[in-house]
């Protein structure tokens, strides 16, 4: 019985068609889309921090206007994503304990400290140029809610991309030492923002079966090697050296080769123990309990509209 329910559902995935809350899953499915749509809103939510220590800092006020803009739609790209997993049948209250335990992950390339502000040009250059790569192809995803989620938050990241670009422009147009500043901060950010798109494609336990369920549209080391494609033409504009002394145009492959990733210190970020694993931890268990009162607000005030209605 079972058996022919998954073929049929394998079917509908084949004939691409979108998957949508109520309709038949295996649990499989189900839990796979908890787990990564889950992780994908924790991502954006654990992301507004590096970049919210520069509010404060920002050069000019147009910087300043551009970087909350940025943070405020992390935010509700972070909403957005958690209401696709609560589609799944699980509640906001589980997915926020899940990341306050340090069960659930987040991207790792949140763990790095954003030390100048040349890093707000970078990460958004490097950073939402790569989840720009990711979401893109996750717009084709099968599950009806996420896939909706990922056009409207596609629409919005590439104005995230864009201000991060012009912010390093300026610098790499500016004195020697905002070039050099520029230039600092590429090095830091340049392998972390390769990892961002996880292990080797051999090393992936979930690729397989999420590129089976078109959940996954193109594998880690595609979307690894297309970012990197685009973004070479994009550093030597800015006149930025990418930190990769193996990183060479390969004509034949029309691909850039580029060095080996430091797997060790991946593993070692997801696994907790990066630069800013625990202070990203901290500060979301801080703000969520500060939070508590406008949720006790928000309760009564639902209550007291529930009561009006039922007299
Ligand atoms: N950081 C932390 N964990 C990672 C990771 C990373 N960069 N890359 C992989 N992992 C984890 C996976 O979650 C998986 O662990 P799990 O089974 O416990 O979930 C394990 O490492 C093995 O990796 P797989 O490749 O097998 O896992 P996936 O098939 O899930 O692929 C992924 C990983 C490509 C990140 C995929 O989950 C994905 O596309 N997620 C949605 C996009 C996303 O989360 N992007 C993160 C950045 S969002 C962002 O940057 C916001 C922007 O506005 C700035």
């Amino acid at each position: 019985e079972v058996k022919n329910l998954e073929q049929m559902f394998q079917a509908r995935i084949d004939n691409d068609e979108k998957i949508e809350p109520k309709d038949w899953m295996p649990e499989k499915y189900r839990k796979t889309h908890i787990r990564q749509i889950s992780q994908h809103a924790h991502s954006e939510v654990v992301g507004m921090l590096p970049e919210g220590n520069w509010i404060t800092r920002a050069p000019s006020l147009r910087r300043k206007v551009a970087l909350l803009a940025k943070i405020q739609d992390e935010g509700g790209h972070g909403l957005y994503l958690y209401s696709a997993a609560e589609t799944l049948g699980i509640s906001r209250d589980e997915l926020i304990a899940q990341l306050h335990s340090g069960e659930a992950k987040y991207s790792s390339i949140f763990n790095y400290p954003a030390v100048t502000w040349a890093d707000m040009g970078t990460i958004g250059w490097l950073v939402d140029g790569a989840a720009i790569m990711n979401q893109v192809a996750l717009m084709g995803t099968s599950y009806g809610p996420y896939s909706r989620a990922m056009v409207r938050i596609c629409k919005e990241e590439s104005f995230h991309q864009r201000q991060g670009y012009e912010i390093l422009l300026t610098l790499c147009n500016g004195t020697p030492e905002q070039k050099a500043m520029a230039q600092d901060s590429i090095n830091r950010w340049w392998w972390p923002s390769l990892m961002m798109f996880g292990p080797r494609d051999a090393d992936s336990p979930n690729t397989e079966q999420s590129v089976k369920w078109k959940l996954k549209r193109k594998t880690n080391d595609e979307l690894r090697q297309a970012f990197v494609d685009q973004t070479v033409p994009q550093a030597n504009i800015l006149g930025l050296t990418i930190p990769d002394p193996k990183l060479k145009w390969n004509e034949e492959r029309k691909h850039y080769d580029f060095g080996e990733i430091d797997w060790e210190e991946f593993w070692q970020v997801v696994k907790g123990h990066g630069p800013c694993n625990k202070q990203r931890l901290s500060d979301r268990i801080n703000a969520h309990e500060k939070g508590q009162w406008v949720r006790d607000a928000a309760m009564a005030y639902a209550e007291k509209q529930a009561n009006k209605e039922e007299k």
